[in-house]
């Protein structure tokens, strides 16, 4: 495709739709007739009103300066005697309003489409059909779209010819690449599961379930009425509608009537919601039948599976399945309701283990990374937000544990399925982050005085404190060492001389020691590197004694092994002094419970999984919790919200605790990568009753299963044929097992 071929409407039509067209008759002797169609927006393309695929919101989201996806379908059939090709476009991300951006200030101040349809004949010819000034523009019903805001939709409005389309040159600033990642479709539909009439009256339906997606109504109402919903993913404490989390996004679907029964649902905006509202709505009674909730996500085939005696183990774990769904819509999103959902890093990073165990993500992940790459700055750096271009840009911080998705999601994918292009692509990528953390900061092997997110949304700087109380310092200079080990694997796995990067990783966990720890624990607290421009220092408590620091240098091997012990009683001391709970944010909360488990204290890991006070996994899921939540508490324990301004109900992030439990309740886990060798290690626990644990890996199916009959615990472990795993067993019992099924009791 020519990026050279955009059109634009003739006239201004703003935040509406419309659709652009011509007529494509092929000669005689057609053997082969393809449509490829892009937008700088999104577009759906139909050939006489048929529309082409089964994808929704495309072209997706990229860096679409560095890379717009164009989609391919065959139309072979469709256009053989000839038809009506039209590709339909509003402005989505590339044009609506986006992060911290307003309508038309993030990559183009209009929307534009570009298609071509190629038609090879018989005889060896072949016909190119592109976007030009032959297509006629039409307005469509649909007057207003956003992705944060929603859409307007009204079928009483007369469709109009708004005359030819105009060539756009804007598009010459686009590179053009053929679709990367998984298509974007409709996926589970669910029906309401109340009706409910609020104490300030408001008509609210509740689907059960937090998604994101749309509502789809199947109506027929008299020509004018018109149906306006707003969407929620909670009720306040009084159980009235509460949206003020979705800050600016408007998140409004309207729709006028006319007459005739149809399905309606929004074509180029999506919500993150559980509950609507009917602001307006014809009729006294509201057919409940007439509305489904479509969870809209990239189509990822699942691959994990794991059920336990616990309900409330098992809602935790659904939560986590669906903080996945509702945030891999095209790119990992931190949530997909507020004015954000944006690809940020950190939160990528942090989950992208447990997601890989859930489904596969090898697509998904090839596609975002690309513009991880593209987005990464001349400097090594790669910011908080993927992709940077186009939005929020210059806000985003280059933080510790958000910029190191660079090394991190590269090698837990190579890992997980053994695909050596994970490495091989991203090398250069991981390689350019690891040196701007060398030259970040005016020590050598430290990464000190950055401005970081550090252990965000973390409980021991107070409550209702972004940052935690773990020196940002001490975080930055732990993560340049485990990202330098990752890229010493990573480049030995690639049979390249890694000799440079080990000395680096060794001079940096040498500093790393020098500077932050002392007898073998960290120090209690560091100098301020980092001012305000009010002279304050940014990282207000530069803590060292916390749960986070401890489980980083357990986990990323920062200790000498006789330290090991030491760190561990102090862990838990500081978990005792919580009165038994942790109080790690996004960095620590992924590492606690392995290294507490990689200390022989699976005792103490389960306490916390089980742990039902704030904070705790379990505290959201007694308060009703469908997915994940941003904070530990983010409805308060006196129902109160724990604020306006941040407040997500849909956050994935906590939600890496799954890799815990196929990594070790079940105990699933790569020994080498792609599970060319692998190991089953359950940790069984009475509270869970039983474990059902099956995931498909590059070897085949792995299953795990263990059940408690009185104290006896029976397991049933199935390793696939061909394939050879060490299994061992609380009991001391080890043994390299090949493909069967092996009971054992204990
Ligand atoms: C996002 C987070 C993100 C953070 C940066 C928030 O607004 O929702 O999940 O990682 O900013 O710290």
């Amino acid at each position: 495709m020519n990026a050279g071929n955009f059109i634009k409407s003739p006239v201004d039509v703003g935040a509406a739709s419309v659709s652009f067209e011509r007529t494509v008759t092929p000669k005689s002797g057609l053997q082969r007739a393809t449509l490829s169609v892009t937008a700088i927006g999104l577009f759906e393309a139909y050939i006489d009103g048929k529309k082409q695929g089964t994808g929704v919101l495309m072209p997706g989201y990229t860096a679409y300066d560095k890379g717009l996806q164009y989609f391919t379908y065959d139309v072979t059939e469709p256009l053989r005697a000839g038809g009506r090709v039209s590709v339909v476009a509003a402005p989505g991300w590339a044009v609506g309003s986006l992060g911290w951006k307003e309508y038309g200030k993030s990559y183009n101040d209009h929307y534009a489409v570009n298609a071509e349809v190629v038609l090879a004949y018989a005889d060896g010819t072949e016909e190119k059909i592109v976007t030009d000034g032959a297509w006629e523009v039409y307005t469509t019903p649909t007057l207003f779209s956003d992705i944060y805001h929603g859409e307007t939709t009204d079928y009483t409005a007369p469709i109009k010819l708004l005359g030819n389309a105009l060539p756009d040159p804007t598009g010459e600033k686009f590179l053009l690449v053929a679709q990367r990642g998984e298509d974007i479709v409709e996926n589970e539909r669910l029906a309401p599961v109340a009706y409910i009439v609020t104490p300030k009256g408001e008509r609210v339906l509740d689907f059960g379930q937090n998604l994101a997606g749309y509502v789809e109504m199947t109506y027929e109402g008299k020509r004018g009425e018109c149906v306006k919903m707003t969407f929620a993913e909670v009720l306040d404490k009084e159980g009235n509608f509460y949206t003020e989390n979705y800050r600016s996004a408007r998140n409004e679907v309207c729709y006028v009537l006319d007459g005739t029964k149809r399905v309606y649902k929004p074509r180029f905006s999506f919500q993150g919601f559980r509950y609507i509202r009917l602001d307006a709505f014809p009729a006294e009674e509201v057919p409940l039948d007439a509305f489904r909730a479509i969870a809209v996500h990239s189509n990822m085939r699942r691959t994990g599976r794991f059920v336990t005696g616990n309900e409330k183990i098992n809602q935790l774990y659904h939560n986590t399945i669906w903080g996945q769904k509702s945030n891999y819509l095209d790119i990992p999103t931190d949530c997909p309701q507020r004015d954000e959902r944006l690809g940020w890093t950190g939160d990528a990073q942090v989950f992208c283990r447990t997601a890989a165990y859930n489904y596969d993500v090898r697509k998904f992940f090839k596609k975002w990374l690309a513009d991880v790459r593209a987005d990464q700055m001349e400097n090594g750096a790669v910011k908080g937000v993927v992709p940077t271009s186009g939005q929020i840009g210059p806000e985003t911080r280059i933080s510790a544990a958000w910029g190191d998705v660079a090394t991190i999601v590269p090698f837990e994918l190579y890992r997980m399925y053994g695909d050596k292009s994970f490495l091989s692509d991203n090398l250069e990528m991981m390689k350019k982050w690891v040196g701007y953390q060398h030259n970040a900061g005016p020590e050598e092997f430290l990464w000190l005085g950055g401005k970081h997110y550090g252990d965000w949304l973390a409980m021991d700087a107070g409550p209702d404190v972004y940052v935690g109380a773990t020196c940002t310092d001490l975080i930055a200079s732990a993560f340049f060492y485990y990202s330098t080990c990752l890229v010493v694997k990573a480049g030995e796995a690639l049979g390249e001389d890694m000799t440079e990067y080990r000395t680096l990783a060794g001079n940096v966990r040498r500093a790393f020691r020098a500077y932050f720890m002392e007898n073998g624990l960290p120090k209690a607290e560091f100098p301020a590197t980092f001012f305000t421009a009010a002279g304050k220092p940014y990282d207000e408590f530069r803590r060292g004694m916390t749960q986070t620091a401890i489980v980083l240098i357990l986990h990323f091997g920062l200790c000498e092994e006789e330290e090991r012990a030491g760190l561990v009683a102090k862990l838990l001391d500081l978990i005792k002094d919580f009165d038994g709970r942790m109080t790690t944010g996004f960095v620590g909360t992924p590492y606690i419970l392995h290294v507490l488990n990689a200390a022989g204290h699976t005792d103490v890991a389960y306490q916390l999984l089980f742990e039902e006070r704030n904070p705790s996994w379990l505290y959201s899921v007694t308060h009703g919790a469908t997915t994940m939540w941003e904070h530990w508490n983010s409805l308060k324990e006196d129902g109160s919200f724990w604020s306006t301004s941040m407040n997500s109900f849909n956050h994935y992030a906590y939600g890496s605790v799954c890799d815990w439990l196929y990594g070790v309740v079940a105990g699933i886990m790569p020994d080498a990568p792609g599970f060319a060798r692998f190991t089953v290690t359950p940790h069984p626990d009475k509270r869970l009753g039983f474990v059902n644990c099956a995931l498909d890996t590059e070897a085949g199916r792995v299953e795990s299963n263990w059940y408690y009959k009185g104290d006896v615990v029976y397991y049933e472990i199935t390793v696939p044929a061909g394939a050879e795993a060490t299994v061992t067993l609380p009991s001391g019992y080890t043994a390299t097992l090949g493909g069967g099924t092996y009971h054992f009791s204990g």
